[in-house]
């Protein structure tokens, strides 16, 4: 039983096969999926697939490297579309200065995090955060304006396991998925040995970041079993409670989840 709490089916990459390959994901052991938000667009495509598919669920929010999309109109009505029947976390937000010089642009990445954050707060919804490059910034954010409300996820965790430490002390959840069976991946796999169980949850990123032996090609939830099998290997356990736990993990991280 596989939960992905974190994919993008509304991306370009399953235009061509998009129901053929949905429709073949529960015989494959996937039971949840939470499709994420990215730019406005997304967020529209969010709420459409997640209207067909009664397993799915879905999020509202702006990636930073989309907040070009944003204005106070639109802020007003992500806050309306939060309400929307299978809406189950603000997301995915956060900080990405890999791209960005400019520290005006960082102070806007910022700035809307922060308001995402709040909205996360008032409409009682969990967070799926995104951090690029910017590790120390949005930890700082996180325990400033957010901490010990809503919970969330720190999506595709990549920090030390230091900072791991400090995140699940304010009571988020780690995302892992593909990297972590990268052969290269030794803070991951070190994250993965010294954290518990209980504080993690499995995702895609789909389409990207496949797992060994998929790695380049087009990610898909079932290939998250490739994943647990990993972190199974490295805390000595099985692989199926590797899925079981991190599923009942997703439940509470995700609550309008039934
Ligand atoms: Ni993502």
């Amino acid at each position: 039983m596989i939960f992905d709490t974190h994919a993008h089916y509304d991306a370009a990459q399953y235009d061509e096969d998009r129901e053929e390959v949905l429709s073949h994901l529960r015989d494959e052991g996937v039971e949840r999926v939470v499709n994420i938000s990215n730019g406005w667009k997304d967020m529209l495509a969010t709420l459409e697939l997640i209207s067909r598919y009664p397993w799915m669920y879905g999020t509202v929010g702006i990636h930073p490297c989309e907040i070009r999309d944003l204005n106070e109109e639109r802020f007003r009505e992500m806050q309306i579309l939060c309400r929307r029947e299978k809406v189950v976390a603000v997301g995915e937000i956060g900080l990405d200065y890999y791209w960005v010089r400019d520290p005006e642009e960082k102070k806007k990445q910022r700035e809307w995090f922060v308001r995402q954050l709040m909205l996360a707060k008032e409409e009682e919804l969990p967070v799926v955060i995104h951090s690029r490059d910017a590790a120390r910034d949005t930890f700082e954010i996180m325990r400033d304006e957010h901490a010990g409300s809503t919970g969330g996820v720190i999506h595709c965790y990549s920090g030390s396991s230091e900072m791991a430490e400090e995140y699940i002390k304010l009571g988020y959840f780690l995302g892992i998925g593909g990297v972590v069976t990268f052969k290269n991946a030794k803070t991951l796999k070190k994250v993965v040995r010294e954290i518990p169980l209980s504080h993690l949850v499995l995702e895609t990123d789909a389409p990207y970041l496949s797992p060994v032996p998929y790695r380049g090609k087009r990610n898909s939830s079932a290939y998250l079993s490739y994943v647990a099998e990993e972190i199974a290997a490295i805390k000595g356990i099985s692989r199926r409670k590797v899925e079981e736990v991190t599923y009942n993990n997703a439940l509470r991280l995700y609550k309008g989840v039934s």
